[in-house]
């Protein structure tokens, strides 16, 4: 019995090296598959970074499957019913052909077809020297209010590719250009959360003006729009560095803010400290 165990056992020992190749050769190609999914994972995860930073502020792009470069020869082609409507705003290309009422031949807003007239989006000059891509000259507000035109041509209607130029490169990357207005965008978030913070912190008093009383400004836990847990006493804010301009805020006596902030704060002349009410003897707020 022991001897016909030998002789089984030195007739496969040759086997073993064979199937210890097998398991290695597997076992490299299962390394190199897991090396391939986490190269896959990490490029997937950079992808919806990069996407999820543009669909928030932005909405600069969607990424979808239909993505081309056009170079803006391409893009001229398509002013017309026939092959289409297209419009670039900045250095994003959109069809726009369900629009042929605005965009069409002879309407409106025919002159964005065919070219990247981002400029026109917000001095609605139609004109050669307005219709560029060339956005230098608009204030940070201005590039904002374009990068929400790009947000409604994302929402509604469809995203074609990119346009090769001042935006985007042949090979589809972002040029400095791209970069540079990113960092306006993001300088205009900040800005406009700066502004909603202080509207939080200071919200606008209700003003009501009637020929007896005259002017009267009062605080409510609603007023200016701001809903909150505490009413405010109404004080002339002056948030200009200039100290000429002000308005009236409810500000809550109590908050660190206020202490923080008490020097572009002032009281009304003749209203008590702590009235919500205050009748107001100018005309300027
Ligand atoms: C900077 C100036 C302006 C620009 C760049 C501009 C741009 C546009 C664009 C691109 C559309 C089409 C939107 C779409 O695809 O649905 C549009 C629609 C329209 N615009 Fe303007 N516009 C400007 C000024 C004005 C002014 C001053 C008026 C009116 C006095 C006006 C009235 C309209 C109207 C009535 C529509 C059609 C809305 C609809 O049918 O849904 N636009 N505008």
């Amino acid at each position: 019995m022991l001897k016909n165990r030998e002789i089984m056992l030195t007739k496969y020992v040759w086997l073993l090296p064979l199937l210890a190749s097998i398991c290695l050769l597997y076992s490299y190609d299962y390394l190199n598959e897991i090396k391939f999914n986490c190269l896959q994972k990490g490029l997937n995860i950079i992808d919806s970074i990069y996407s999820s930073l543009n669909s928030d502020s932005n909405s600069v792009s969607k990424f979808n499957t239909e993505q081309k470069v056009f170079t803006p020869n391409q893009l001229k082609k398509y002013t017309n019913l026939k092959d289409g409507l297209y419009i670039s705003i900045l250095g994003q290309v959109f069809d726009v052909t369900k629009g042929a009422k605005h965009y069409g031949p002879g309407a409106s807003y025919h002159a964005f077809t065919g070219r990247d007239a981002s400029l026109a989006f917000i001095t609605g000059e139609f004109n050669d020297k307005g219709l560029t891509d060339d956005i230098s000259s608009l204030s940070v507000q201005q590039v904002k209010a374009l990068n929400d035109w790009v947000q409604f041509y994302n929402e509604n209607y469809i995203y074609k590719g990119k346009l090769n130029g001042r935006y985007y490169n042949e090979d589809g990357t972002p040029t400095k250009e791209f970069h540079s207005i990113q960092r306006i965008l993001v300088q205009a978030k900040e800005k406009q959360f700066e502004e909603e913070n202080k509207k939080r912190m200071f919200p606008p008093c209700n003003v009501e003006w009637n020929p007896d009383s005259g002017t009267i400004v009062w605080c409510s836990k609603k007023s200016g729009g701001i809903e909150r847990n505490w009413i405010g006493v109404p004080r002339m804010l002056f948030e200009s560095s200039n100290f000429k301009q002000y308005r009236c805020a409810c500000v809550n006596l109590d908050s660190k803010e206020y202490e923080e902030t008490k020097g572009m704060v002032k009281e009304y002349d003749g209203c008590l400290k702590t009235a919500i009410k205050c009748v107001v003897k100018t005309n300027n707020l």
